[in-house]
């Protein structure tokens, strides 16, 4: 027997995992290398740790609600554009500095599978039919190049945003032939650093290794907070260092309203001299199922919908707002020096968390099965997890409608967060933009559209309008194109002008 065989063989005894070598003598040699090499990197004992730890916080958080240890986001540790309005621009203006002296990075959160849209491409790379047919990608580095110039205009100075892209072995190709394709969408490619997250495998109730096929493990991305592994092991915490970046604001691919390194946000967390910030939008309705932001115990933390009742969920505060009321959507500032010291202290205290799932797998006799229930688990870490290492944390409130539209599920009647709710969000934003820069929309007779459209057919269909983030970032520099002037939809106004689409059915 190959003498690596058997040293494998042995590893996977000792790891109670022998039976992913079941079908070994059925594969065909170049399967057998497969394997061979996909087992061969694999730190089973960590999984298998990694298993034990996630099982065990598991069953104790099914143990108890939180709501006795529970406490809002005082009011001093919290920034609102509705309530603080008079400060936003100075915040702005700040932010505008820190990104014209190179001290700012994105980073996108782009390693996720995507079942629910059910797409077999990465999700930034999904076109939600808006009139320019732009995908999530495009909108986000034309944001990018819009927030530089902004910044070079006001400083005087040449200036850029490094976006640092997280995929995952599975987004990973895609996403990179995709930007090579568009090239890099007017930015450049040596500000655009893809790298990788970790992987882990699926396991049964049991700790068993899953397997997806005779010959391959079922492996999945280990959660949007394989983040800090990651940044580790693929250098980007030295690049950032060596680029000399301060302040890094991390969000998700599929939010097609996110207001990238948005400067407000950015110049409140670093006035406040924070470490790490989350951007959040109220939460209005008690069922709602959003994790808010708040403290347990003294430290910051996310909690979710499922782990407190219905009453602690209902409570309100003397202003008449739900007390748990900052809904979290995954849009946070960190400090250089806090990313650095979760990724070299902190990112091993990280407990994986366990989410029971319908995992495709062979059973004993070779035969595919596709379970109807749930029969085992994959483990993920999340971006926010963090959050209970910082020393002075902030909270940054903003309007759901401007910032938040996540894109999750397929197109269906009624659907929520959907290509259709994404698409109508960004649209009725840039009308809501033309209407305050003096602009109205006229019908085919020539009659004013109402500013708040009407329920037609019973679908409340917004105006048909977009505007490039090459030309506004946040609804600025708009009034010189639409003041005074009336426009029937579709509306679209880009870098090559004002164009008004004869009617196409969007
Ligand atoms: P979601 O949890 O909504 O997952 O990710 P998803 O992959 O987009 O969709 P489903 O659940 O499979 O339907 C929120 C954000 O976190 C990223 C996603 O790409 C998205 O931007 N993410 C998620 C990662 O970067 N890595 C992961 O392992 C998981």
């Amino acid at each position: 027997m190959d003498p690596n065989i058997s040293t494998l063989r042995q590893k996977l005894a000792d790891a109670s995992q022998s039976h992913l070598l079941q079908f070994y003598s059925q594969l065909n040699p170049e399967e057998q290398a497969e394997l061979i090499d996909d087992l061969e990197r694999m730190d089973f004992q960590e999984i298998n740790g990694f298993f034990k730890n996630a099982m065990e916080a598991s069953n104790n958080s099914k143990q108890g609600k939180l709501d006795n240890r529970m406490e809002p986001v005082p009011r001093e540790v919290l920034g609102s554009v509705t309530r603080d309005g008079d400060c936003v621009k100075d915040w702005e203006m700040t932010g505008l500095r820190c990104i014209s002296q190179n001290k700012v990075a994105v980073l996108l959160l782009a390693g996720g599978q995507g079942t629910r849209l059910g797409v077999s491409y990465p999700k930034g790379m999904y076109d939600v039919r808006l009139p320019s047919h732009k995908t999530l990608f495009q909108i986000q580095a034309e944001r990018i190049s819009k927030l530089q110039q902004l910044a070079e205009q006001k400083h005087k100075t040449k200036c850029c945003i490094p976006w640092y892209i997280m995929t995952s072995g599975r987004t990973m190709e895609s996403t990179k032939d995709f930007f090579s394709k568009h090239n890099f969408f007017g930015l450049d490619k040596n500000n655009t650093i893809f790298f990788q997250q970790g992987m882990l495998p699926a396991m049964d109730y049991s700790g068993k290794i899953i397997l997806e096929s005779k010959g391959r493990l079922s492996m999945a991305p280990d959660g949007n907070g394989g983040l800090y592994r990651a940044l580790g092991n693929e250098g980007i915490l030295d690049d950032m260092e060596r680029r000399g970046i301060e302040s890094i604001h991390v969000y998700c691919v599929d939010n097609i309203l996110v207001k990238v390194a948005d400067p407000a946000f950015v110049g409140f967390c670093v006035q406040k001299g924070a470490d790490c910030g989350a951007k959040v939008v109220e939460k209005t309705n008690p069922t709602e199922a959003v994790g808010v932001v708040c403290k347990v115990d003294g430290r910051y933390q996310v909690v979710e919908y499922s782990e407190i009742t219905m009453e602690t969920a209902q409570k309100r505060s003397s202003d008449g707002r739900l007390m748990f009321n900052a809904g979290n959507v995954a849009n946070h500032f960190f400090s250089f020096s806090f990313l650095r010291d979760i990724v070299k202290k902190y990112e091993p205290q990280l407990q994986h968390h366990v989410a029971q799932k319908k995992i495709q797998y062979v059973d004993a006799q070779g035969q595919l099965i596709k379970p109807e229930k749930p029969n085992g688990i994959k483990m993920e870490k999340f971006v926010f997890d963090i959050f209970q290492f910082a020393k002075t944390f902030v909270v940054y409130e903003v309007l759901r409608e401007d910032e938040f539209s996540p894109l999750k599920n397929a197109d269906t009647q009624d659907g929520k967060d959907t290509p259709t709710t994404a698409r109508h969000a960004l649209m009725s934003l840039h009308h809501r933009w033309v209407l305050n820069a003096g602009g109205h929309f006229i019908d085919e007779n020539g009659r004013r559209v109402p500013a708040i459209p009407s329920l037609k057919d019973g679908t409340d269909l917004p105006i048909k309008c977009e505007i490039s983030p090459l030309v506004s970032y946040g609804g600025e520099g708009l009034e010189e194109l639409v003041k005074d002037r009336e426009f029937q939809p579709t509306l679209m106004i880009d870098e090559h002008g004002v164009h008004q689409l004869v009617k196409n059915g969007v």
